[in-house]
């Protein structure tokens, strides 16, 4: 079997961060969430792994590369534009020949992987299994109709009246049968080629589509709130681990996991936090659920349930910073004295909301 991962798309729902990052490269607990999936893949082992990038593929290629990492071969495969899911399986049809393959979209995190998955589906003949999992808001996915005895009728995309609660999971294994599907459908109202359309041609044509659904979590990170609550659920496992230096006049509780050259001095830290390499954190308090990438520093301030991302520097913050997903070498600073301004220099479609 193959694996295809689809890390191309815009992310427009987490601009300003992906207005010069890519979606997938989003540290969630100090790892790009693209990692997560590459990790799965190879614990299934699963060797061959196409990856299909976009706009952002120097980034995802450079911080992938080869994939020797994790013991893969990496192939990429360029998607001019993001025309959709059943577009990218598409354009991977000279990578996949005639295995099997199952598909990953580069942002989603499943609890406990794709090992189980893969296994099972490995004893079977269906041309397509899916997963699903119930979720509050539909309109939000494609979604998977079912009969009583927990058989497929029909799938839609983003349905805009209820019509099931169960969602599709970013993760599908396919045969041959969905190439032909995905070279005759035609572009949805969001001019993209769904890839749920071609599965239901797939179950017209009378192919066999088994539905697995799946017990542990899953988040797809498409906006800030996903992302923060993924961090949130990878960190409930965190290992707690000093590899850094603690001053007496600090205190730590809870899980805390502590990168190498990185200061904590006179400042107290509520677990679960994961803070990296080469950090300093000084006269702060940093709360549950907080992870802090390399070289950040973060003086005389307050911050808790949030991403903080590379090389950000936080200083006299007092107002505690909570529930912020805030992006690499970013300068936060409060001015003392009078009158009282706000200095800004912010990216296009960034959000700030300040409490007086
Ligand atoms: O996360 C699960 C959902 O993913 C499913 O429930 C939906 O049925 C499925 O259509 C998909 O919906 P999204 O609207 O969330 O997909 P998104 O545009 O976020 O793209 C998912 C991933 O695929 C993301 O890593 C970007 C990548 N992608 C997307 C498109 C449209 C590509 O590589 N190429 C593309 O053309």
């Amino acid at each position: 079997m193959k694996a295809l991962v689809l890390s191309g798309g815009k992310g427009t729902r987490l601009r300003p961060i992906t207005n010069s990052f890519a979606k997938q490269l989003i540290p969630v607990a100090n790892k790009p969430i693209l990692f997560y999936v590459l990790e799965d893949i190879a614990a299934a082992g699963i060797k061959d792994v196409g990856i299909v990038v976009g706009e952002t593929k120097n980034l995802i290629k450079e911080a992938v590369g080869s994939g020797k990492r994790w013991g893969i071969n990496v192939t990429y495969i360029e998607q001019d534009a993001p025309l959709g899911l059943a577009h990218a399986v598409k354009i991977a049809e000279p990578f996949i020949g005639d295995e099997p393959f199952i598909m990953y979209l580069g942002d989603n995190l499943l609890k406990g992987g794709i090992k189980s998955f893969v296994d099972e589906y490995g004893n079977k003949r269906e041309d397509i299994v899916i997963l699903l999992t119930e979720v509050d808001h539909p309109e939000q996915f494609g979604v998977a109709v079912l009969d009583d005895r927990g058989k497929i009728k029909g799938l839609v995309e983003k349905p805009a009246r209820f019509i099931s609660n169960k969602a599709l999971v970013g993760i599908y294994i396919f045969n041959q049968k969905i190439f032909p599907a995905v070279n005759s459908i035609k572009p949805s109202w969001r001019g993209e080629l769904e890839i749920t359309d071609a599965i239901q041609q797939v179950i017209d044509q009378g192919g066999r589509v088994e539905p697995f659904v799946i017990k542990g979590w899953w988040k797809d990170t498409g906006k800030k709130e996903d992302v923060l609550e993924a961090n949130r659920l990878i960190l409930e496992d965190l290992q707690p681990l000093n590899r850094g230096e603690v001053d007496s006049r600090s205190r730590v509780s809870g899980r805390v996991n502590i990168g190498r050259g990185t200061h904590i001095k006179n400042s107290v830290i509520e677990g679960p936090v994961i803070i990296d390499n080469n950090c300093l954190i000084e006269d702060s308090y940093l709360g549950p659920y907080t992870s802090i990438g390399e070289g950040v520093q973060i003086i005389n301030s307050e911050v808790e349930q949030s991403i903080v991302m590379e090389k950000t520097i936080i200083i006299d913050i007092t107002v505690r910073i909570a529930n912020s997903l805030v992006g690499r070498d970013t300068r936060i600073k409060s001015r003392q004295g009078r009158p009282g301004i706000h200095e800004l220099l912010l990216g296009d479609q960034s959000s700030l909301e300040l409490y007086e």
